[in-house]
């Protein structure tokens, strides 16, 4: 016997009663399941982007003439930029520790580029150590702490998918020792066939979802917590929070909390700020910062190409990008830019054409080998129109920036790893060291300082004895010093 029979024809008026086909084959649990995925759907929603995304042509890309370069604090370069940074970095420095600035990483994504079986951030990506991205980040938060006197909060953001996973890691893990962290889990939303616009099934009485995207961090800060408890965001004006640092799981590099970028930011009293590195190719997968018709605007990569090909390739002088400012998805929101975004607009949907396994019409698995299914995401960065200031800084790729994305090639694990021996090595130089180097510059060997021994170059001067000569791996842990011959 089907369900209540409004329901039944609830779905067929939305063209999705084929959600029911399997139901005299399911248990009592799995009627109860489905009927309770059923009910967190917004069907009017799913027409909604099923007409634009799917079947319509609605295009966010704008008009090649509608874009134009956007202003950047660059690197300093002179002096007196030095010293603007050095004042921005002191105003950073007491924004920390008077415990106005909190953490918020986002760890909800499948990570199925990495091809690697569980949370990204569980991923033990150490040269030496094989810590985990979670323990990096965590290491670096508990360090900023000790130095400003004030423990910073972390929130974590998961998915239904993998949230327990995660939980369970930091627990396992005594929370690297971070004095308060709180997993708040992001949205689902149904991926659709993208001929027909019908959900998917990925059982008999399970529906095919998908994370919503990061653009769904902000609806979730301001969800209620478990059991009605207050939201992160209750929690965080609790707190005195004022400013967030926002980052992805995925890069070991992240400056977290960097001073310079809070002092840059609160001095333009800005509501988001992004830090951006010079795009080196057209092609490379960074979304790009610019204007649009005067409001500042990202263009993500996949948008790119073909309609503002000729935009995105063209150089100025001595060769640089014109649109050259690539956001690496580092940022800082005023806790009131979330609260106003949330209370009175909605991000914008892309589309998202992937591989989605399924149920046929009888119920048998197919794992499609061609994209056949069409998911809706939100970004994150679509906020930032919505911003009445802003700032964008400029930071070296090459010490802020390697994430790690595939199983192979470019952004893996093996690249991810040399560039933190090499960035290591730098700072053991910088201390007086000598480090072995083949003739291209690279560290033939592993390299990793703890946060917790050293959060910077600069601190690490003042724990190690100058004319040490490194040759084999080096581990400098929380509170040793191992070298391997
Ligand atoms: C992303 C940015 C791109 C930026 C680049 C820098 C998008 C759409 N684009 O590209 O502009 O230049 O990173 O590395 O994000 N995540 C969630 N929930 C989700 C989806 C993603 O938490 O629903 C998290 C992932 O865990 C990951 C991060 O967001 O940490 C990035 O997602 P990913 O899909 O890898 O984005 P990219 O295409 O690499």
């Amino acid at each position: 016997m089907l369900p209540d029979p409004t329901l039944a024809s609830r779905l067929a008026r939305h063209g999705q009663d084929h959600l029911l086909r399997f139901w005299n084959d399911l248990d009592a649990d799995a009627r109860a399941r489905l009927l309770s995925e059923i009910d967190r759907i917004d069907f009017d929603q799913v027409d909604r982007l099923v007409a634009t995304l799917v079947q319509g042509s609605a295009s966010t890309v704008p008009e090649p003439d509608q874009v134009r370069p956007i202003d950047v604090f660059r690197l300093p370069r002179t002096d007196a930029e030095r010293v603007e940074h050095r004042h921005a970095a002191d105003v950073g420095a007491k924004m920390l520790a008077a415990g106005e600035v909190g953490v918020v990483v986002v760890a909800g994504g499948s990570g199925t580029r990495l091809g690697f079986d569980g949370p990204k951030g569980t991923y033990p990506i150490g040269p030496v150590s094989a810590a985990s991205l979670f323990q990096i980040h965590a290491e670096k938060i508990v360090a900023l702490g000790r130095r400003h006197g004030k423990p910073l909060p972390l929130y974590v953001m998961t998915s239904p998918e993998n949230h327990e996973a995660t939980v369970r890691f930091f627990d396992d893990h005594q929370r690297f020792g971070l004095s308060s962290v709180r997993f708040f889990v992001q949205g689902q939303l149904p991926a659709v066939d993208r001929q027909s616009g019908r959900l998917l099934l990925a059982g008999k009485g399970r529906i095919a979802l998908s994370p919503d995207g990061h653009g769904g961090t902000l609806d979730a800060l301001a969800a209620p917590g478990p059991g009605g408890s207050p939201s992160c965001l209750d929690e965080m004006r609790t707190l005195g929070i004022r400013t967030l640092f926002y980052f992805q799981v995925d890069n070991p590099l992240v400056k977290i909390a960097d001073p310079a970028f809070l002092g840059l930011h609160r001095a333009a009293d800005a509501e988001m700020s992004f830090k951006v590195v010079e795009k080196l190719t057209p092609e490379e997968k960074v979304g790009v910062v610019v204007r649009v018709d005067g409001r500042p605007t990202v263009i993500e990569y996949s948008d790119l190409f073909p309609k503002l090909a000729e935009l995105a390739e063209r150089r100025v002088q001595e060769g640089h990008l014109e649109l050259w400012a690539g956001s690496i998805a580092i940022h800082l929101l005023e806790r009131s830019f979330i609260e106003r975004v949330v209370g009175n607009h909605s991000l914008p949907f892309h589309r998202a054409v992937k591989k989605v396994g399924h149920v046929d019409e009888s119920g048998n698995p197919v794992e499609p080998s061609t994209p056949n299914a069409v998911k809706f995401e939100r970004f994150i960065f679509d906020a930032l129109p919505l911003a009445e200031r802003w700032t964008l800084v400029e930071t070296d790729r090459s010490v802020e920036f390697e994430p790690l994305k595939e199983a192979t090639g470019a952004d893996s694990p093996a690249t991810v790893r040399q560039r933190m021996s090499d960035n290591f090595a730098d700072w053991l130089e910088r201390a007086g060291a000598y480090v072995s180097r083949r003739p291209d510059g690279s560290v033939p060997f592993g390299i990793e300082i703890s946060p917790l021994f050293a959060l910077d170059d600069a601190e690490l001067k003042d724990k190690i004895e100058p004319g040490r000569v490194i040759e084999g791996p080096v581990y400098l842990g929380p509170d040793e010093l191992r070298i391997a011959r």
